[in-house]
């Protein structure tokens, strides 16, 4: 039997190539409701419903130049319910700019059992009609966040292997619901190995591929790889390039301060190697540090917290294509 019709890889295929169009990318606004609670808390504002759905409310009401470096936003399942105070929903608001409303699918990390503290991710059970409601509900792509950690004896091959099947599974169901998936096995930076340790972990970590076209679900996804202290040096940064992964790869922020995950994603675009596929971003935190922090919960603040956003929106957009000038 086909795995997809041909409509259904055209439809894939579009969605994943307006993600990945020239100097846009993604803002990941996913943040779970605790995740979301601990940003909140830097500004002093209790982490209710209401505060997280005017933040997200300042952050999808900026003005529509953000479109301009802006393709898709990650939104977290409560956020994808929710609605501007005017009782607009948000994934219209996004989709009125043109911009691509995702979400992330994800049940979040849990315990390896058996392995030196590592983990896996959970949400398979219930994902495919999950799926079809967001599909439904107007997204067009969905986020599945894997974590792997570096230490002297990790990641294990059991670790690879079982988050490499689960991303797979994960991006077949999407792609069955037409959405495209992103593929995001994070290796986290935390430990104090060297480059080259980074650098060679990443790349087994490519085994996630290989399952993923043995599954098959090739050519619609992108993926988030997390780069490993990188120095200014664009050479280092060309070890971090998977292979295999067309159409787009976006490169998640992991803890860069926003200036570094702009220059960092621009040295990469600048970089004189062989680039076969579009490289942007999928930033959170390198997108919204300053916008948090000059909005403070202040309604009067709101244009303010939208500024910042178009600043750091406009400095990827051009990163992703090699033109941040500083
Ligand atoms: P950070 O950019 O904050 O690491 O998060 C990005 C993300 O969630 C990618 O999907």
């Amino acid at each position: 039997t086909t795995y997809l019709t041909p409509a259904q890889e055209d439809e894939l295929r579009k969605i994943a190539n307006a993600i990945v169009a020239p100097g846009k990318g993604i803002l990941a606004a996913d943040e779970s409701v605790g995740t979301m609670g601990k940003r909140l808390e830097n500004i002093n504002l209790p982490n209710t419903d209401e505060n997280r759905r005017k933040y997200r409310e300042l952050l999808f009401t900026a003005d529509n130049v953000i479109s301009n470096n802006v393709s898709g936003v990650i939104l977290f399942d409560e956020t994808f319910r929710q609605s501007t105070a005017a009782g607009v929903p948000f994934v219209k608001v996004l989709q009125d700019k043109g911009i691509i409303p995702g979400i992330k699918v994800d049940k979040g990390v849990v315990p390896l059992a058996g392995s030196l503290n590592e983990c896996t991710t959970q949400g398979l059970d219930g994902l495919s009609e999950r799926c079809a409601e967001y599909k439904k509900g107007g997204c067009g792509f969905a986020k599945w966040r894997c974590v792997l950690k570096i230490s002297e004896h990790t990641p294990s091959h059991q670790a690879m292997m079982e988050n490499a099947n689960v991303l797979a599974r994960y991006a077949s169901i999407c792609q069955q619901n037409g959405l495209v998936p992103i593929v995001e096995p994070e290796v986290l930076p935390d430990g104090d190995h060297d480059l080259e340790t980074a650098q060679r972990v990443t790349e087994e970590v490519r085994l996630v591929y290989i399952c993923c076209f043995r599954m098959p679900c090739s050519f619609t996804q992108t993926a988030s790889i997390k780069k490993k202290k990188i120095n200014r040096d664009p050479v280092s940064i060309t070890f971090f390039l998977p292979l295999h992964l067309p159409p787009g790869i976006t490169f998640l922020s992991g803890g860069q301060s926003e200036e570094d995950a702009t220059i960092n994603l621009n040295a990469i675009n600048t970089y004189a190697g062989r680039k076969p596929w579009p490289l942007t971003f999928s930033y959170g935190r390198a997108l919204q540090a300053s916008v948090l922090k000059a909005w403070g919960g202040e309604d009067a603040n709101i244009k303010a917290g939208q500024d910042e956003l178009i600043r750091r929106a406009q400095a990827n957009g051009a990163a992703a294509v090699g033109k941040y000038a500083g």
